[in-house]
């Protein structure tokens, strides 16, 4: 059987498909390039890279499974994967601790003009009173999604002496106490958080979740971090507020369009930006390739998936 891996997957993912199946490892394909190609394939393995269109399924004659490396189905369409019987599965859990890491990352640093003070310096200027920060310490951090990752960041936050408020229709009154963490709703957040944080699906329910309605009740004080996905923040929105100096800063690690070239807040100098960064760690990219390889190989053979 043929497995095609279009996305940079780890080695270690590579090589146990490799065991079992003939691996055709092509990235930066083009849709037309991956309808023309993905006819003879058995499984489609991805990140965050390939869109499995609607049209690419169409044209998938022997798929029957598509593995995505990673948390954010969001590139695959999976009503037409499903209508075809083609499993989608992903892998929860591989870089759920280092998506918590790179949000608080992007809270120190934002906090500390960290990446705007290592621009500076670079450019041979000693610019002490330009980098006045703020501590987190006594801080309220609004988490927004309250899943996986979500309580991986306020677990984190919790230990860095930061009160936390979530928002997360899902998660009862229980858990949340067990948690050390406040439920209430985004508006609450947006009007009392310090640090604003979010970690949900992009779904239609959540698209948009911090709006223009939303920044103008935040303090002038507050900054919100994007490590979950493009358009869960409205861009505009976030953009204007941070440059009417509505909000303090922003942290943003992914983006509505992918490289974000167009994007209205990426020239702001309290916007600090990295290039869809949350996973990229060693270890995560290791754990996600080997579980999507499993669930390939599980499937292949005539056995059940996990992560579906
Ligand atoms: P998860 O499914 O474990 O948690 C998501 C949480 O969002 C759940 O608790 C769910 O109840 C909650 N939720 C659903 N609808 C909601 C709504 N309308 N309002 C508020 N909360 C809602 O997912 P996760 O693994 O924690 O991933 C969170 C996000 O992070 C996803 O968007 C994922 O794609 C993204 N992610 C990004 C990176 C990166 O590289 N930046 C890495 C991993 C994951
Ligand atoms: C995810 O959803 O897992 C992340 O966006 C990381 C990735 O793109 O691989």
């Amino acid at each position: 059987m043929k497995v095609l891996v279009s996305d940079s997957l780890s080695e270690e993912g590579v090589s146990k498909l490799s065991e079992h199946f003939d691996v055709d490892v092509s990235t930066g394909l083009s849709e037309d390039e991956l309808v023309e190609k993905i006819g003879s394939f058995d499984a489609l393995v991805i990140r965050s890279g390939t869109q499995v269109t609607k049209r690419v399924i169409d044209a998938a004659d022997n798929l029957k499974i598509v593995g995505r490396a990673g948390v954010g189905v969001d590139n695959i369409d999976v009503d037409a994967a499903t209508e075809k019987g083609i499993i989608v599965v992903n892998a929860p859990e591989g870089n759920m601790l280092s998506a918590a890491e790179h949000t608080i990352a992007m809270m120190m640093s934002m906090a500390r003009n960290i990446p705007q003070a290592n621009a500076s310096l670079k450019a041979k200027k000693w610019e002490r009173k330009n980098f006045m920060g703020v501590e987190v310490n006594g801080k309220t951090l609004g988490v927004i999604g309250l899943g996986r990752i979500g309580a991986e960041v306020a677990k984190r936050a919790q230990g860095l002496e930061m009160s936390i408020l979530a928002y997360d229709p899902f998660v009862t009154e229980d858990r949340a106490k067990d948690m050390g963490v406040e439920l209430t709703t985004v508006d609450d957040i947006a009007q009392r958080a310090d640090f604003i944080t979010v970690h949900t699906p992009l779904i239609k329910e959540t698209r948009n979740i911090l709006d223009k309605a939303q920044f103008d009740m935040m303090k002038s004080s507050a900054r919100v971090i994007n490590c979950a996905r493009g358009g869960i923040i409205n861009e505009e929105a976030l953009a204007d507020a941070a440059r009417d100096g509505k909000i303090a800063g922003a942290a943003i690690d992914v983006f509505t369009s992918e490289p974000p070239f167009d994007c209205p807040f990426l020239g702001l100098d309290n916007v600090i930006v990295t290039p869809h960064l949350g996973a990229s760690t060693e270890e995560a990219q290791v754990n996600v390739a080997v579980s999507v390889a499993e669930e390939v190989i599980s499937v292949l053979n005539g056995g059940s998936a996990r992560n579906t």
